[in-house]
């Protein structure tokens, strides 16, 4: 039977678009099983490909968005510490784009608190601009439903556009020629998937927590522009999404996995053809494999999956998870590892709360 998924919520008793001017919202990261890799516009944040994933339960962003129309410029801080440079630059343009939705001037306080370390390929961006799409559309009284919601974070990052739905979400590239508008045509939404029957986990293997060499902006260009390998993993990647929909319908946790982990080689695949390549994979990286390669021999349902880093993430069932996560601490030696299952969608906290 298909499990409801949550969908975003708003604050009880606003009437829709009413600016609170200080909002508080909660998002969760999301891994893709079908990678979003490569934007066919870098301004509206359009991929080539679409994409599919699992939000955590793990690693929650919460993030308070404050007007003060005093204020000559945004005030941005991650955990206390002010934003500066480049991370500072796309808060305020996304704040930018809130602010011309809107038609509103205010500058704002912007307080974020992440759980999951920074840059290291654990979708931080993605759950960070789903609090912040969330948190701003409400200061400003945008009054977004939650399409419009996903369609906002994909301007932060693409992967937040998924964020904003908890379970599955499928985020659809949209038509290059869909009509006047190409951002309507692009944003994310629930797949429903028998969830207690496919029973999932992945078993996070963080190998380094650093911030990572190349941006994945940066990352994604250069696959886009010199990688021979691009355009065969993109048209195969649409495959591996009927197929993975399919898997998914089943509750067939080993073809999900399969799938996943084909896509994700694919991807780096793709990267590691770049001029000049991009690695984000290390030799730790390949100690987890090795490791998740060994259980399967063992008779274990476990399939990897990395992104613009080199991390692992361990798809598994969740009966199975604790000896997965076991087998992997063995491998990663001073790494940690974190269980994680289906998480919940983005949503705004109570003021009071
Ligand atoms: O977080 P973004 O929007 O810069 O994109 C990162 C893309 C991957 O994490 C590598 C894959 C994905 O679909 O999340």
């Amino acid at each position: 039977m298909a499990t409801e998924q949550p969908t975003s919520t708003t604050r009880a008793g606003l009437a829709p678009g009413a600016a609170t001017g200080d909002a508080t919202a909660v998002a969760h990261p999301n891994i893709a099983l079908i990678k979003y890799w490569g934007k066919r516009d870098e301004r509206l944040v359009l991929p080539w490909t679409d994409s599919l994933s699992m939000t955590l339960d793990v690693f929650p962003t919460t993030t308070r968005v404050r007007l003060d129309p005093a204020a000559g410029q945004d005030t941005v801080t991650l955990d206390g510490v002010p934003l500066e440079g480049e991370p500072r630059r796309r808060v305020v343009a996304f704040l930018d784009l809130v602010r011309e939705r809107a038609g509103r001037a205010s500058r704002a306080v912007v307080e974020t608190r992440n759980t999951v370390p920074t840059g290291a390929g654990l979708a931080s961006s993605a759950s960070g601009f789903a609090a912040l799409a969330t948190a701003a559309s409400a200061a400003y009284g945008l009054g977004l439903d939650a399409t419009g919601l996903s369609r906002l974070a994909r301007r932060g990052s693409g992967s937040a556009s998924r964020s904003v739905f908890g379970g599955f979400a499928i985020w659809h590239a949209g038509q290059p020629d869909h009509g006047a508008d190409p951002d309507l045509g692009s944003y994310a939404e629930p797949v429903p998937v028998p969830v207690d029957e496919l029973d999932p986990a992945l078993v996070v293997a963080v190998v380094d927590a650093g911030p990572k060499a190349v941006s994945s902006r940066e990352a994604m260009r250069r696959t886009v522009d010199t990688s021979p390998l691009y355009r065969p993993w993109a048209a195969s990647s649409q495959a591996d999404l009927a197929d993975i929909r399919e898997a998914l319908r089943r509750a067939d946790l080993d073809a999900v996995g399969e799938v996943a982990e084909r896509n994700a080689l694919g991807m780096h695949a793709t990267m590691l053809a770049a001029r000049p390549a991009v690695r984000y994979l290390s030799s730790a990286t390949v100690t987890v494999l090795d490791a998740v390669l060994e259980l399967r021999r063992s008779g274990v349902s476990a399939w990897a999956t990395m992104d613009a880093g080199p991390n692992v993430k361990v798809l598994c069932r969740r009966a199975e998870a604790d000896r997965v996560a076991g087998v992997v601490r063995e491998a990663v030696r001073g790494g940690s590892v974190h269980i994680a299952g289906p998480g919940p969608a983005a949503r705004l906290l109570d003021a009071d709360a």
